[in-house]
């Protein structure tokens, strides 16, 4: 219509709320995925870093509740032939080749490849199992790394291991990318067990640098193993070092989400599971009888017994329960949306394609956390040196002012000296005069005045 035109009266519009009567069926969405998820079963891919001996077969035993030494061969050796194969092919610095790429995942009789550094020599050694609990089937792939930390130099131990992720990270998005898209098995690392140990001490350099290389790749859980040798003391003060140590080396740890909760004793829990870590665990899955009777998963002293599952005498119970029980589909959803994403978009960013952060930035408050205070500092460090020019603009503005006056100072004291010495001269001249005079023999006189002062 042109400016001006009278338009025609519209009819009222009206909005009609109906409820529709009957069931629709969306309600049965939970159940829809419940059936789903069962029939696929879950997968579960645990990465477990320990130098020897450290109990790390007795603690996965006792997680899982089942001996997966059998799969990984390591006491019924099923295969040690494919492990001497595979060890014939040995892959400088961490590099994986054609063995090392394919790490036979998904096999249950496990596989491993050997890299060797320099110094260290690591396998990565993958074994895979499927358990079943109420019908729920859990493939559960444990990824060993037998040699870590062994050598006498282990500079380069934690590299292996970095190449492993990476790998795993690879090949997923391989897969990706693919045209015919199958995301059959997932086999990113979703989780990584590192094991402290129990010196009550510090802890060393090389604990601290694979952390520092894994945290942002990884699920990263520490844990001190073996912790019965340790007094109750002992492990609050270790633990209360070692989080000072990471802190200080900015290492983050996975933390369980304290969203997603409505009732404050969910929350609660979440933050004890974070607070608690380092947990130090007692492995066994040895019955014995309690005190009272009961029996139990632990260990018999000639003092007493160790329960496992007693959260009064390990913290055994927070790392199934943050591993498994409670937050083991979180550390899933974060290793794809967070760790596998950062990882994706650097890779792709480097290959010059440009990468839109901001859904995974959604997922990850550690990220937007990170930029903030990246944002954050880049402004006090502009202040800061903003702050300097103006300080040094000041203080060389006095400097002017102080090397003037004292300039000024200095010639009028140097012209008060000239007018002293001056003075001092005529006196002296005086002087002169006046003792010439004096010494001068007098003229005779009859009547000569009397003289006076000192030049008598
Ligand atoms: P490697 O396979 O040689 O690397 O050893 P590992 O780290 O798998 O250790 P493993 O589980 O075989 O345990 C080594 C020894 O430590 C065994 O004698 C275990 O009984 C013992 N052990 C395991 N867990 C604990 C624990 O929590 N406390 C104590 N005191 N001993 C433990």
């Amino acid at each position: 219509p042109s400016v001006g035109q009278v338009l025609p009266e519209q009819p009222e519009l009206k909005i009609l709320r109906r409820k529709i009567p009957g069931f629709v069926g969306f309600a049965n969405l939970p159940k829809q995925w419940h059936r789903k998820s069962i029939r696929r079963g879950f997968n579960f891919n645990l990465l477990v870093v320990s130098q020897r001996g450290f109990g790390k077969s007795t603690l996965i035993n006792t997680l899982f509740n089942k001996d997966l030494d059998s799969v990984s061969g390591k006491n019924s050796g099923n295969n040690q032939a494919l492990t001497e194969k595979l060890e014939g092919v040995s892959l400088e610095d961490g590099e994986h080749g054609e063995n090392g790429s394919n790490n036979g995942i998904g096999n249950d009789e496990g596989s491993n490849s050997e890299t060797s550094g320099l110094h260290a020599s690591v396998k990565i050694n993958a074994a895979s199992t499927t358990i079943e609990e109420n019908g729920v089937n859990l493939r559960l792939t444990v990824i060993d790394t037998p040699g870590f930390g062994d050598a006498i130099d282990n500079t380069d131990s934690w590299k292996p291991i970095v190449d492993e992720i990476n790998l795993r990270f690879d090949q997923y998005l391989d897969s990706e990318n693919r045209i015919s898209r199958t995301f059959e098995e997932d086999n990113r690392i979703h989780a990584c067990l590192y094991f402290i140990e129990p010196t009550a001490h510090f802890l060393k350099p090389l604990d601290i640098e694979f952390c520092k290389q894994v945290h942002e790749k990884c699920n990263l859980i520490p844990i001190i193993s073996k912790s019965d040798i340790l007094t109750e003391e002992e492990i609050v003060v270790f633990k209360r070092r070692i989080r000072k140590q990471l802190e200080e080396a900015n290492i983050q740890l996975f933390q369980p989400p304290q969203y997603g909760f409505d009732d404050e004793e969910a929350i609660q829990a979440s933050h004890e599971l974070y607070d608690n870590m380092p947990y130090a665990v007692v492995g066994s899955t040895d019955v014995v009888i309690s005190k009272d009777g009961r029996q139990v998963r632990g260990r018999s002293y000639p003092w007493g017994v160790i329960e496992v599952d007693n959260s009064k005498h390990c913290d055994f119970v927070y790392l199934r329960d943050l591993l498994i029980s409670q937050y083991l589909e979180e550390l899933r959803e974060r290793t794809s949306k967070v760790l596998y994403e950062r990882y994706r978009s650097e890779k792709l960013s480097k290959l010059g394609i440009k990468q839109d952060n901001s859904v995974f930035r959604e997922f990850d408050p550690d990220m937007r956390q990170r930029e903030e205070k990246q944002l954050h500092e880049a402004k006090l460090a502009k202040l800061e040196s903003e702050m300097k020019t103006v300080f040094h603009q000041k203080v060389s503005e006095k400097e002017k002012k102080l090397q003037k006056s004292e300039a000024e100072l200095f010639s009028r004291h140097k012209e008060m000296k000239e007018k002293l010495s001056k003075q001092l001269k005529a006196l002296e001249e005086k002087k002169r005069q006046l003792e010439s005079s004096a010494n001068a023999p007098a003229p005779p006189s009859p009547a000569q005045p009397k003289k006076k002062g000192f030049l008598r």
